[in-house]
């Protein structure tokens, strides 16, 4: 699993290569077996291969996304975070990928958001287990992409997944160390140092 978890990245340049629509729907089904509120799983997920709705996704989500930059809206700190990335309001990789994977939360279930990104973190995993990359993309105006889809008021779209083989190497973005992140017994008090795993 920690070999899996570091290999995974987020990957926003993709080869328009077909994948095995079958290595999808087992990481789908591994995400099905996540955890949730009261069991109600309040997932839905949406697998798109159709070229025509991907470019109309896509045409949509940079709509909005173009506003999204375009405003005061984003943060200095963030803007530059994005511009180190190459990150614009462009998004290829809503045409290029492949399959597209678009993630719904039941609204009334509880703790549907939580437990939805939950399958959306074993989601993640199973692709990279496959091979696959992806991006959890989260659109500015997921109620618009969502009505293109159909879907009823009472979802909301939480991502929408590109998965495909990535068209190039990318650095994995830095992680902070156990020392850093965790505490033992209470806040701020140092793990011992033989607990900790050598990287
Ligand atoms: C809740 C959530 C929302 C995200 N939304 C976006 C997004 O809209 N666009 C994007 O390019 N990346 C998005 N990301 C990806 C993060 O930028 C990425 O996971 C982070 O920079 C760490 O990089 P890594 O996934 O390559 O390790 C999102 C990640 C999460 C967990």
């Amino acid at each position: 699993m920690l070999s899996l978890a570091r290999r995974r990245r987020s990957v926003r340049e993709y080869n328009p290569e077909p994948i095995d629509l079958r290595d999808v729907l087992y990481a789908i089904q591994v995400a099905l077996e996540a955890p949730s509120g009261a069991n109600r799983q309040p997932w839905i997920f949406i697998v798109i291969d159709d070229e025509e709705t991907k470019r109309k996704l896509r045409d949509e989500c940079e709509k909005w996304e173009k506003k999204l930059h375009e405003s005061t809206a984003i943060p200095e700190w963030f803007r530059s975070w994005l511009k180190k990335r190459g990150i614009t309001w462009r998004k290829r990789f809503l045409t290029d990928a492949p399959i597209l994977v678009a993630v719904l939360a039941y609204k009334k279930a509880p703790y549907a958001r939580e437990s939805t990104w939950l399958a959306i973190g074993y989601l993640l995993l199973a692709l990279e287990e496959r091979g696959l990359a992806s991006l959890t993309y989260t659109p500015s105006n997921p109620r618009a992409v969502a009505r293109m889809l159909g879907v009823p008021d009472d979802y909301t779209l939480e991502a929408i997944i590109p998965v495909g083989k990535p068209a190039v190497e990318k650095e994995k973005e830095p992680r902070h160390t156990v020392r850093e992140k965790v505490y033992y017994n209470a806040w701020g008090k140092a793990l011992p140092s033989v607990l900790i795993m050598p990287h």
